[in-house]
């Protein structure tokens, strides 16, 4: 099994603030945001070739962004104007690489950790497909109408989907270049699975693997890394 890993990092971050620059060339504790979430890979012991995939105008971000970082494994590609775009140019690099599986990951995820990603090659390696790191819904939900409640929606078997989704490759690559001529709104890659009637297992997600979205996500990273530094 080689597993190849596609980080896909061209989003420009719109809800973190463009002012700034995209979320993930943010510094969190020293570095930027995608140096600690390239790192998390490069670190793990079973991670085959690396693809990130950055957005056409970050090429000097990125490179200043990483450098100190052993690149040797790293491959850079062009996204697209979606996310499922950018994991399509992802998935096309990292198959001319000789990976048997990829995990798919959020640039925008720092802290996945080393448990999680064995924990998700142990279903790989057992023969499953498709992989979801998940946890279950903990907040009441409620679904909302022009300012309003109109429902409450029970949690029961609700769960909040992690990256990275991880796969077998050549499953989710042709899963991803058939969606590619019909549809362009999937957020995530186990959805383009199940439309693909691929089944997904899941393994239990990581608390501390959040997606850094909004400004406040940055502030409250760095700070947790600089707590940990003392
Ligand atoms: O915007 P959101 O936080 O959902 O993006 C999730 C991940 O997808 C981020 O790491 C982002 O950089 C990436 N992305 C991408 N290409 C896009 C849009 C998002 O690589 N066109």
């Amino acid at each position: 099994m080689n597993i190849g890993i596609v980080i896909v990092a061209a989003g420009r971050g719109e809800r973190a603030g463009s002012a700034e620059g995209p979320k993930q060339y943010r510094r969190i504790g020293g570095s930027a945001v995608i140096a600690h979430t390239l790192k998390a890979f490069l670190d793990w012991s079973k991670a085959g070739p690396i693809v990130v995939v950055i957005h056409p105008d970050d090429k000097l971000l990125f490179e200043a962004a990483v450098s100190g970082l052993a690149m040797e494994r790293v491959t850079t590609v062009t996204g697209g104007a979606t996310r499922q775009q950018s994991v399509l140019a992802g998935l096309q690099a990292v198959a001319a690489l000789e990976a048997t599986h990829v995990m798919i990951h959020d640039g925008a995820r720092p802290f996945v950790d080393r448990a999680l990603l064995d924990r998700i090659a142990a279903r790989l390696e057992a023969g499953d497909d498709a992989v979801l790191p998940a946890l279950p819904v903990t907040d009441t939900l409620k679904r909302v109408t022009e300012g309003r409640v109109v429902e409450t929606i029970s949690r029961e078997g609700l769960y909040a989907a992690q990256t990275p989704q991880s796969f077998r490759l050549a499953t989710i690559l042709a899963a991803h270049e058939r969606a590619a001529a019909q549809r362009s709104d999937f957020t995530d890659d186990c959805s383009i699975a199940e439309w693909a009637g691929v089944p997904v297992a899941i393994v239990e997600g990581s608390p501390e693997n959040v997606k850094l979205t909004v400004r406040r996500d940055i502030i409250m990273a760095d700070e947790r890394l600089s707590a940990a530094a003392l």
